[in-house]
């Protein structure tokens, strides 16, 4: 395939980024969109052109580390991670625009480079529980039922990965904040700071200037694991229970 590519190139945080295009020639409709950009980046490197830079690490799937706007989308047509997009969801003669992710709280650091230690800043806030040391306890000393279980296994799914955030128009982090807090909040090791968490993370993510969520669902529709909607409800009611009891 021959493909056209329209790249958001920035030199470091403070300099004026912009779009630069790119013709590149011989993809296969096997690569991942990762292994295109790294075929783009091996044809700058031998005509002496500084390499695009973006993130990745496991390109599995699981590290969230990789992080594009892709046409516009999140992680771009499929529901996945940009790591698991493959080339086979564009067309030969195809123009694509990769960009950033675009939030304010996730600040650029260099080309598709972003800064997402906001999101660490909110674990650390509340994302936690607190466990005594020493050897693992009997398994079922603490039973969880099966339904909660299930639920706090599904929503663990979060990679942390911040599509939620890029593709809210008010760059809002619920969908992630909600995720974390049902995942802690279901389980019965999740109790102790269940209340004093929620008030702790969300103070961080308003401190972080990520915005309020109005109900738009574009995050759900952009997470590559498909956490549900209704986890920003669960954040809201533990919210709304923690502030009714003073916290
Ligand atoms: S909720 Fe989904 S989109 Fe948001 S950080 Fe987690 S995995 Fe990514
Ligand atoms: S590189 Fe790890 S999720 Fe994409």
């Amino acid at each position: 395939m021959k493909l056209t590519l329209k790249i958001w190139r920035q030199e470091n945080p403070t300099a004026t980024g912009a779009i630069h295009t790119y013709e590149l020639d011989g993809v296969a409709k096997d690569m991942s969109f990762l292994e295109m950009l790294d075929l783009l980046n091996e044809q700058l490197v031998l005509t002496g052109e500084e390499p695009v830079a973006f993130d990745s690490d496991c390109r599995e799937g699981i590290c969230g580390m990789c992080s594009l706007m892709i046409n516009g989308e999140a992680h771009g047509p499929e529901v996945t991670t940009t790591c698991q997009l493959h080339m086979r969801s564009f067309n030969d003669g195809d123009t694509i625009t990769i960009e950033p992710w675009r939030a304010e709280p996730f600040p650029v650091l260099k080309d598709l480079v972003v800064d997402r230690s906001a999101f660490d800043r909110i674990i650390q806030a509340g994302g936690y529980i607190s466990a005594n040391t020493g050897s693992a306890p009997e398994a079922n000393s603490v039973p969880a039922p099966r339904d909660k279980a299930m639920r706090a296994f599904n929503v663990a799914t979060c990679i942390g990965c911040g599509a939620c955030v890029a593709a809210c128009p008010n760059g809002s982090a619920s969908l992630f904040m909600g995720a974390k807090i049902t995942h802690l909040g279901e389980l019965p090791q999740g109790q102790p700071e269940r209340w004093s968490r929620v008030v702790d993370m969300v103070g961080q993510h308003d401190h972080e200037g990520f915005g309020g969520c109005t109900n738009i669902g574009e995050c759900a529709s952009a997470c590559p694991k498909e956490i549900p909607l209704d986890v920003i409800s669960q954040l809201n009611k533990d919210l709304r229970t923690a502030m009714k009891n003073g916290l």
